[in-house]
């Protein structure tokens, strides 16, 4: 294992920063189906799931993906089988991949997002789960979602009763809405809540009108934009939140960095902003060889420098 590629979120030791990103990679098959898949495994620090409710759901109308400039709207609207069928189906062929698994959760109400997690313990018999990452941030869902993710008592409630149902059984990781105004303010209130790590961004509330007929794209009008365009916002909000949320800055609240990521300098623009770690979602829908190609340059970079990754969070902030 290269020594400079390993990072922690909190006690989760991960052998590369970079982590599929939720939804993009779906929760089982996909992967096994690509050739490259030792090698994107190999580059793998964590494989974050699909979002995972406590019963099926069937998400929204279609179309629920449009391709934009520079990126892609969704509106899949959290479609997944429920938790039960998951630790079925699932779980244990994601426990082959040999790396740590994280499940995206989502739920309509603080009970219900304490409900599923305590599920999930419970299902988790052969402690296959190493995290838990909360979605307070899903843009197209009508309810739950992004009124939770817009809310900072709502963000800390949901926190405080994931952490309490599931104690230090899981790492528990939020992710944050970048569609609201002061995304430190939500950070703040989800380290208020005991959160172990923040992630950010989810996708920026968007929409397509096809100019034919007149009328939205996709069935449920807005969706979630994604995808190289968004980077910038995903880059300042880390930047935002290392530099006012002090348990992130001293590294007892790591961040992880999600948005637009292409490649490796994305990767190290999100390092130097404040993020211990990144996911990459969208451009694996363009390059299915993007992690083994950003692990080998990142390698390269680390090397040439004769740098780690952890020497290297949050460096921008050094030389203002
Ligand atoms: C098709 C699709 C489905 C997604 N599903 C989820 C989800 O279930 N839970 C979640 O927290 N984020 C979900 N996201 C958001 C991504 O995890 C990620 O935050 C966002 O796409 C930005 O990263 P990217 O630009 O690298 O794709 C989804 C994104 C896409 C494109």
């Amino acid at each position: 294992m290269n020594k400079s590629l390993p990072v922690k979120i909190k006690n989760l030791v991960l052998k590369t920063p970079l982590l599929t990103s939720s939804g993009t990679s779906g929760s089982r098959d996909e992967i096994n189906l690509l050739q490259n898949r030792d090698r994107i495994l190999a580059s793998l620090g964590a494989f974050v799931t699909k979002g995972v409710s406590l019963n099926k759901s069937l998400g929204n109308k279609e179309p629920r993906i449009v391709e934009v400039r520079s990126g892609i709207l969704n509106s899949i609207g959290l479609q997944n089988k429920g938790v039960k069928v998951f630790f079925e189906e699932d779980v244990p062929e994601l426990q082959k991949y040999e790396i740590p698994i994280i499940v995206n959760i989502s739920a309509g109400s603080v009970s219900e997002f304490g409900q599923l997690s305590e599920r999930i313990k419970d299902l988790d018999k052969n402690n296959a789960i190493s995290g838990l990452e909360i979605n307070v941030s899903c843009p197209n869902i009508k309810k739950g979602g992004a009124a939770f993710g817009a809310d900072p008592l709502l963000v800390e409630q949901v926190v405080r009763e994931v952490k309490s149902r599931v104690q230090d059984s899981f790492c528990i990781i939020t992710k944050l809405s970048p569609n609201v105004t002061d995304i430190t303010q939500i950070g703040k209130a989800a380290v208020n809540g005991g959160t172990d790590a923040l992630s950010m961004i989810n996708t920026l509330r968007g929409m397509a009108i096809d100019t034919d007929k007149r009328k939205p794209i996709l069935g449920n009008q807005i969706g979630g934009l994604s995808g190289p365009c968004i980077k910038p916002v995903g880059v300042y909000m880390v930047y935002e939140c290392f530099r006012k949320i002090p348990e992130c800055r001293n590294r007892s609240v790591p961040i992880i960095g999600i948005g637009g990521i292409s490649n490796y300098y994305d990767v190290l623009e999100y390092i130097f902003a404040g993020a211990t770690a990144t996911g990459i979602g969208t451009q694996w829908f363009i390059n299915t060889a993007v992690f083994e190609e950003i692990y080998k340059d990142l390698n390269d970079y680390l090397n040439k420098t004769h740098e780690t990754i952890e020497n290297l969070v949050g460096k921008a902030h050094e030389n203002i």
